[in-house]
């Protein structure tokens, strides 16, 4: 099965074309560097850029793979979460692809295709499925932080999620604390390499309940007061380093002890983790130690696929086909608060 899968559901236009779970291309055009003199994704500026760049974004795609419009057998969109304007680019785009060709279009939920990323590996990309088993996942970045239960594949159930800020909003808020550049979640993982993890003692929200939910608000207030009754602090790099450091080392501690305690409680032996803050290195060498001292194997999804893109799109609008999920009717419109079931 040819599918073209498209992503836009935020500051990436993305545009995949997977083969019989092979990622035969992944273009990106990523707008941050746009958005970086804002500190934040603006939703007018996204549209406009995803306009200009899908044509050249789809035609890279086309290209790299080899392949052409005619040979494709479904085409694939993310409908939701995300921002409406941006959305609906990538939707209307691959709708309209699909009537023209005369092929199924599957609308696509972005966190359901974050959740099984991790089984998208290997250079040259491909899915892994053959060696699918059940796990517990985390999903964290920009917009969310959630805990599912993957009890088969396409069968999960969300087992808690964050009750205010997302993991990777705490980065980049803090980061703007520090006057550091958006977005900060790099940022800090680069400057904390430098610093001292238990320099300064940061809380850590929810950690003491025995529930799978999560909070982040309350430690980026904590790093604000304490910045205000310290602001001396921040002209020292060195200190600068061991705050990010410390902010880094209590978000990490967090979401790694909430995982495992969730895949004790059910007895699950896989770990899984998708999703951009997947990128920082506490993150990936915590979760690893864990799961190696508790014998449990861990599925971390590949860095280039951990921010957003379409290959997770395409990959997971192919397993629904096989599944026998039915096509999306080609008239849908976007879900921008699409809930993960
Ligand atoms: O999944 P993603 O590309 O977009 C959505 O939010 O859907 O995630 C972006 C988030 C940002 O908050 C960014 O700061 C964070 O992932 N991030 C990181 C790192 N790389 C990206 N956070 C911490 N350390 C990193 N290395
Ligand atoms: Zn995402």
């Amino acid at each position: 099965m040819l599918i073209l899968a498209i992503e836009s559901s935020c500051d990436e236009t993305s545009v995949a074309i997977v083969r019989d779970g092979a990622v035969l291309s992944n273009a990106v055009s990523s707008q941050i560097k746009l958005h970086e003199e804002y500190g934040g994704v603006v939703p007018e500026l996204a549209t406009r850029e995803h306009l200009k760049n899908f044509m050249p974004t789809a035609q890279e795609a086309l290209r790299i793979a080899g392949v052409e419009t005619g040979e494709l057998d479904a085409i694939a969109a993310t409908r939701g979460p995300g921002l409406p304007p941006a959305l609906m680019i990538g939707l209307k785009a691959a709708q309209a692809m699909a009537f023209a060709l005369g092929r199924p279009f599957m609308g696509i939920n972005h966190h359901e295709a974050h959740l099984y990323s991790p089984w998208i590996v290997g250079d040259p990309l491909h899915a892994d499925f053959e060696n699918f088993e059940p796990n517990i996942s985390l999903i964290v970045s920009g917009g969310h932080t959630m805990l599912v239960h993957v009890e088969r594949e396409l069968k999960h159930h969300i087992l808690g999620g964050t009750i205010d800020d997302a993991a990777g909003e705490c980065f980049d808020k803090t980061a703007k604390l520090l006057g550091l550049p958006y977005p900060g979640g790099p940022q800090m993982d680069r400057l904390a390499q430098e610093g001292d993890p238990g320099a300064y003692e940061f809380p850590r929200p929810l950690l003491n309940q025995q529930n799978d939910d999560f909070s982040f608000s309350g430690l980026k207030t904590s790093v604000r007061y304490f910045l205000e009754k310290n602001p001396d602090l921040m002209e020292d790099r060195k200190t600068v380093c061991d705050i990010c450091a410390s902010v880094q080392a209590a978000i990490v501690d967090v979401l790694v002890k909430k995982t495992l305690r969730a895949a004790k409680r059910l007895g699950v032996r896989c770990i899984t983790a998708s999703g951009g803050v997947t990128c920082n290195s506490a993150l990936r060498r915590e979760l690893k130690v864990a799961c190696e001292k508790r014998g449990l194997k861990l599925r971390l999804c590949d860095p280039q696929l951990s921010t957003d893109n379409a290959a997770m799109i395409g990959v997971l609008a192919e397993r629904k086909l096989i599944a026998g999920e039915p096509a999306t009717d080609l008239d849908v419109e976007i879900k921008a608060g699409w809930a993960l079931e």
